[in-house]
This record gives structure tokens, sequence and C-alpha cells, in this order.
């Protein structure tokens, strides 16, 4: 048997929680032979609601569950912690921007950098769910001078996975037929899911679609999904998140699928000309526990340049806004 890893989930008793822990439990992020030790944090209101999620987990009887800890003290959450989950924040609800919750959940990620920085394993692989995703990822990277910014990424992954659906339905395709989905920069409405590089059953995508229902249909539909399930659920997505939480760390930790890539909010160097230290969604691939961005994609057409750039305004916006948090 392998030596149990340490899973830090923040926002423990919370929606997307809810339907993710019993995942990691039962070994779907890192493998049915790897045992975990959840190490859950909530703020102290919480923590009644934790132990009736913990009480659950325990009820499963998980053999990959190795233990549990809970707690109100994020430097306890993630003592020595292999993989962070940072979800703990406040959702928007309907007609809120993302960027509105910028002041209310800025707070939370310096103080969970700081803590990283000080008690996680040197190699701890961070994604932030919570929103703002991209900026909240950026301030807890900058809080975090010990660690390499390599360990710090962003949630892109559920739209990815929207535009995949999104697109296969289109084509009458199925999700496995598409390959190279790409989305640029920013967990917002101003993300760039971006087709030229696409394939549906091996066919470039953009021979299968008109350029009217890319443009004005295809591209604002995958932007505002996260409005549309919040408008029709009355709150924001918690399964698909959860879902693509454990597929983007399952990526990291083991690896992309041959000929494919997937998206990801990760630091910049430049890559693409976007501004060094941005944390933008790039295609990437992963092996051996670490990843890297897909070089060479073309992303020549005045169309593709502007929708970067725009998406980039909108980080380094987001940025500037919370300087006073970035040491
Ligand atoms: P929720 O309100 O159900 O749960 C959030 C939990 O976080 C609550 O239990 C709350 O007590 C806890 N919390 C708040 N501050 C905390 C802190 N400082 N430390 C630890 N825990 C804290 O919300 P949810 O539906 O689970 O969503 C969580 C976040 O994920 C929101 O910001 C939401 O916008 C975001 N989200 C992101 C994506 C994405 O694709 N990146 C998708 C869906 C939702
Ligand atoms: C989503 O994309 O579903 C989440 O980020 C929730 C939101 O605020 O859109």
């Amino acid at each position: 048997m392998k030596q149990p890893l340490r899973v830090a989930v923040t926002g423990a008793a919370g929606n997307i929680s809810y339907a993710m822990l019993f995942r990691i439990a039962s070994g779907e992020m890192l493998g049915k032979d790897q045992p975990v030790i959840l190490q859950l944090l909530e703020i102290t209101p919480a923590l009644d609601a934790l132990k009736g999620v913990v009480m659950e987990l325990e009820d499963c009887a998980f053999p990959l569950l190795a233990g549990v800890v809970q707690t109100d003290d994020a430097s306890v959450a993630f003592k020595d912690a292999d993989y962070a989950l940072l979800v703990g924040a406040r959702p928007r609800g309907p007609g809120m921007e993302r960027k509105d919750l910028l002041e209310a959940n800025a707070a939370i990620f310096s103080a969970q950098g700081k803590a990283l920085n000080d008690v996680a394993s040197r190699d701890v692989k961070v994604l932030v769910v919570g929103n703002p995703a991209n900026t909240n990822a950026l301030i807890a990277q900058r809080n975090a001078p010990d660690l390499d910014p390599r360990n710090f990424t962003a949630m892109t992954r559920l739209d990815h996975n929207r535009a995949i659906a999104q697109l296969a339905e289109q084509t009458d395709s199925t999700v496995n037929d598409v390959k190279h989905m790409t989305i640029w920069g920013n967990h917002s409405s101003t993300q760039y899911p971006d087709l030229t590089a696409c394939t549906v059953n091996g066919k470039p995508a953009l021979d299968l679609i008109e350029r009217d229902w890319y443009e004005n249909t295809y591209i604002p539909s995958v932007q505002q999904r996260g409005a549309a399930i919040i408008k029709a659920r009355g709150a924001s997505s918690a399964a698909s998140a959860a879902n693509a939480a454990i597929a983007h760390m399952r990526t990291w930790a083991l690896g992309t699928d041959e000929n494919d890539w997937v998206s990801m909010g990760v630091y910049s160097n430049g890559e693409y000309g976007i501004a060094e230290g941005l944390i933008y969604s790039f295609p990437c691939t992963c092996s051996n526990g670490d990843w890297q961005i897909v070089d060479g994609v073309d992303v020549s057409s005045d169309f593709s340049k502007e929708k970067m750039a725009a998406t980039e305004q909108e980080l380094t916006e987001e940025r500037d806004a919370v300087a006073h948090l970035l040491p």
C-alpha cells in the first residue's frame, strides 16, 4: 500500500465540497491505489456543518480514507499538505459579475497563501476554485514567496468541459471526439474559448460550424454558462465544478491523455506574449506531476489576438485592484 497523501480542502462544508470530498476519498482524484488524508478547513460558524460532512465520510467506510482533520485554523489544514483545493469563498448571486467578489474574497487568499508558505509540503499542488479564481490564485501565490509559483493554479477546466460539451452537441458528435480545446485567460465572461486548433473526429472544428455561430452564439454561451446556471438553479454550479476540480488535480498528478491537452490557469512566464506573473489559462499538458504550456498553438489571427488581449486586460485590472494584497 502507498503512503497516504495529504489533501487540504477549504470551504469543506460548502456546496462544491459536498460534491467533491466523497469522490476524492474514493480514489477518483489521485488513483484507486492511493490513500488520502483529508484536511478540511472551514470558518468557525460552519464547523458544526463540517462535522456532519465528516460523519457522512466516516459512514462511507472508504478503504482509501486514511484520516480526516477538521479545523478552522489554516495552519492546521495546510500542514504538510501535498494537494490544496481552495474552494472556500463567497459565491456570486444573480446579477453579480465574478469581479464583484474581488474585495470580499481577496483577504481570504492572502491569509491562506501565507499559511501554505509556512506549513505546506514544498511541492504542494494548489488549485484555486473560489472566485475570482485566477486573481485569488495570484494573491495566494504572491503571499507564498518560498513556494515555486508553478505550484499555484486556477480552475478553467469547467470552462474547458463546457466548451467541449457545447461543441459536441452542435456537431452531432460525442465529447470523446473533441480534441485540443483551449480556454485562454480568465475564468470569467472575458475568457476566450478558442477553436482554432480544435478538432472533432480529426477534422478542424472551424470547418464544421458556421463562423457566425462560433462568434455570436458559442463563445458568449461558454462565457456566460456560469451565470446561466446561477439563474436556473438559484445557486452557482457545484457538482460540475467539483468534477472539474477533481479532473484538474487528476490530470496534474497523473498526466494528460496522449494527443490531447487541457486548459489550466497557470503562472505566465510571458508565453504567447501574456504579461509575466499573471495566472492566465493556457493549453497545458501534464506529465510526471508537472504541467507545461503547449508551445506553437496558432494565435496569429486578429480575432484571437484581440480576444486574448481583452481577457489579459481584465486580469491586469483585477491584479491592480488587489495591489495592496500583493507583497
Ligand atoms: P458555498 O457558499 O456553498 O461554500 C463555500 C464555503 O466556504 C462555505 O461553507 C463557507 O463557510 C466557506 N468559507 C468561507 N470563507 C472561508 C475561509 N476563509 N476559509 C475556509 N472556508 C471558508 O459556495 P460553493 O458553491 O461551494 O462555491 C465556492 C466558490 O467556488 C465560490 O467562490 C464560487 O464562485 C466558486 N466557483 C468556482 C468555479 C470555477 O470554475 N472556478 C465554479 C463554481 C464555483
Ligand atoms: C461558474 O463558472 O459556474 C462559477 O464560476 C460560478 C460563477 O460565478 O459563474
